[in-house]
């Protein structure tokens, strides 16, 4: 099986829509193998969207990561790091198929609900960057 990680992001968390997306993962397939609610310190997150320093929107994107509670979600599955991002659907809600959680949840590209690994080694990076002790 396959390991990616999810992150129920601090928009989608403060809406309420934590239990649903639980939920959603459940219904889906995937094993959570490690779940933990956590506020994200801007060291935390800037170290986590590294990929991301140079983009304009970095600094954006921390202060939203680390602007409240999130959950961060280790998950299993056959082809989990592509399953997760069909679930969740485009980085930018509007663009997001019907029903996906990011259509369901997200509002824009910021504020898009959820994050998913981008490919299956960066699903294991990911994951022990939250989980390793
Ligand atoms: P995520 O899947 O967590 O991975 C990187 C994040 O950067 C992405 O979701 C978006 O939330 C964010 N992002 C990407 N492009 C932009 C943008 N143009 N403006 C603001 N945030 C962005």
């Amino acid at each position: 099986m396959e390991t990616t990680l999810a992150i129920i992001k601090p928009d989608a968390y403060k809406n309420g829509h934590a239990g649903k997306i639980i939920d959603r993962i459940i219904e889906e397939g995937f094993i959570i193998n490690h779940m933990k609610q956590l506020l994200l310190s801007k060291k935390k997150a800037e170290g986590f969207y590294e990929v991301h320093k140079d983009r304009p929107f970095f600094g954006e994107l921390v202060d939203f990561m680390s602007s409240g509670n999130c959950v961060v979600l280790s998950l299993k599955r056959e082809n989990a790091v592509s399953k997760w991002r069909e679930v969740i659907g485009a980085t930018n809600p509007e663009e997001a198929d019907k029903g996906t959680i990011r259509d369901l949840y997200g509002t824009d590209t910021g504020n898009n609900a959820v994050h998913g690994s981008d490919s299956s080694e960066n699903g294991i990076i990911e994951s022990n960057y939250f989980f390793k002790e």
